[in-house]
């Protein structure tokens, strides 16, 4: 089957890492990783963490570049592609539909952040801990803002998408990324100086091992690896399968992944220690509320706070859109290339689909009971979404893919996807063996594990 017509290029190999970086730092860095770490206990779930980004995540991160390079087209043409007939391509429809599951919630929280762009501009949460608490519990009650909110969100990535893949995706995030990371910083040096801070700061960095009793803790920390990197349901297939023959995929994807748990990193550094400067602060209470109950109680405390509040939303807002546009990107370019569809109608129809999913997510903080306290789970409807996506289905597609490529397509051919050109590859059999054993098994264990641990 030819390519579409519809396909794009990336202009280069640092189109190509600035699209997916632009990708992977967003929600999932700022405010995905601290509210995991809260959750998690502190510094010992960074440590998992970590262990999960470089030992697990980033050899399946090579081999999802390799298949969509190969294969040049979206996951389920392109596992279709590699092994013709075969039912390899069901992984990619597992990828399609999780697309639309992550995109479901996170417009949710993407349209938290626009909205606070507006709130920090006017200061609109107050400046004591409890009013800025409160504030967010009655904002995030709201059923016809949320509503509105993630609708806008939703429609802003339709409309982005609709302008190809080079113009939209490339120059968003091509002019953002370095903004965001300078604000990081200097959030990050204002929160260590507050009084209370040193707490913060022994939270994050000094692992507590006796934590680490519970297997959730290992899945949460694998699925937000996952997550925070989008690996895992296509979305790095696909854009693989717009970069040329003649760029290193294993040099980008070490810089991606880098990049990423730098940002992510550097986001603990700006909540925790702002977060304990806060008398009675619990890390683990305030759920998806985390960040926004202690951004803006950090730039209360900073001269030019309101500017400089709404100036870090908005900037978290275009990381997340350019988040959004990838996870938006897969079931669209699935349309495209296997049904033949046009973007435009690949677009409306996908968009569509999410808003119906999207809606409970927006009222499951408050605006309806049933949704906020899930009968006989006691979790609202969005943290439920990310579980279910975050915590089991990109694992398990990250699973798949790994089985695919050391047993089906074999390492060999992989590797003479990863070596074309004479790319810089290093320990291609170091490689090959983390992706044939230590990569399913761990995932496997951890997954059956926490199986067991909620069945019981
Ligand atoms: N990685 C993004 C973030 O951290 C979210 C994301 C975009 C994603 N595309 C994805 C997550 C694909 C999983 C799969 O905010």
């Amino acid at each position: 089957m030819a390519v579409s017509s519809d396909r794009g290029m990336w202009s280069g190999r640092l189109g190509f890492i600035l699209a997916t970086a632009g990708s992977a730092v967003g929600l999932g860095n700022i405010w995905g990783f601290p509210t995991q770490v809260g959750q998690g206990g502190g510094a010992a779930f960074v440590l998992i963490y970590l262990v999960c980004v470089f030992l697990i995540c980033v050899p399946i991160q090579i081999c999802e570049f390799a298949i969509g390079r190969r294969g040049q087209r979206a996951p389920v043409g392109a596992f279709d592609a590699i092994r013709p007939g075969s039912r390899w391509w069901l992984v990619g429809g597992l990828g399609v539909i999780t697309g639309v599951g992550i995109l479901s919630f996170y417009v949710v929280v993407a349209g938290w952040t626009l909205a606070y762009i507006w709130f920090a501009a006017v200061g609109a949460a107050g400046d004591t801990p409890k009013a800025i608490e409160s504030f967010f519990g009655r904002f995030a009650a709201n059923a016809p803002l949320n509503l509105f909110l993630t609708i806008v969100t939703l429609a802003m990535t339709a409309a982005i998408i609709l302008g190809g893949v080079r113009n939209g995706i490339e120059r968003a995030s091509r002019a953002l990324m370095p903004l965001l990371f300078g604000l990081l910083v200097l959030l990050a040096i204002r929160a260590v100086t507050l009084p209370g801070a040193a707490d913060g700061l022994a939270y994050y960095l000094k692992p507590d091992f006796s934590r680490l009793t519970n297997i959730r803790v290992f899945n949460a920390a694998l699925g937000q690896a996952f997550f925070s990197l989008s690996l895992g349901m296509g979305t790095l297939i696909t854009y693989g399968s717009y970069l040329s023959k003649r760029e290193s995929i294993g040099s980008s994807a070490l810089w991606i992944a880098a990049l990423d748990t730098t940002i992510a990193l550097l986001a603990g550094f700006v909540i925790f220690p702002a977060g304990f400067s806060i008398p009675g602060f619990d890390p683990s209470a305030s759920g998806p509320g985390l960040i926004f109950q202690v951004l803006p109680r950090l730039f209360a405390t900073l001269p030019g706070g309101q500017l400089f509040g709404a100036t870090f939303f908005l900037l978290l807002f275009m990381a997340a859109l350019t988040s959004a546009i990838s996870l938006l990107e897969v079931p669209v370019a699935h349309l495209i290339d296997e049904h033949r569809w046009s973007r435009r109608k690949a677009v409306l129809t996908i968009t569509a689909a999410t808003a119906l999913l999207a809606v409970p997510s927006a009222l499951s903080n408050g605006a309806v009971g049933a949704l906020t306290q899930l009968p006989g789970l006691g979790l609202d409807f969005l943290t439920l979404m990310s579980t279910i996506w975050n915590n089991f289905s990109l694992p398990i597609g990250g699973l798949l893919t790994a089985i695919f490529v050391g047993y089906i397509w074999r390492v060999e051919g992989a590797l003479s996807e990863l070596l074309a050109e004479h790319a810089w590859f290093p320990y291609p059999r170091l490689w090959g063996r983390i992706v044939r054993y230590v990569c399913p098994v761990a995932i496997v264990v951890i997954i059956l594990f926490t199986i067991r641990a909620l069945v019981s």
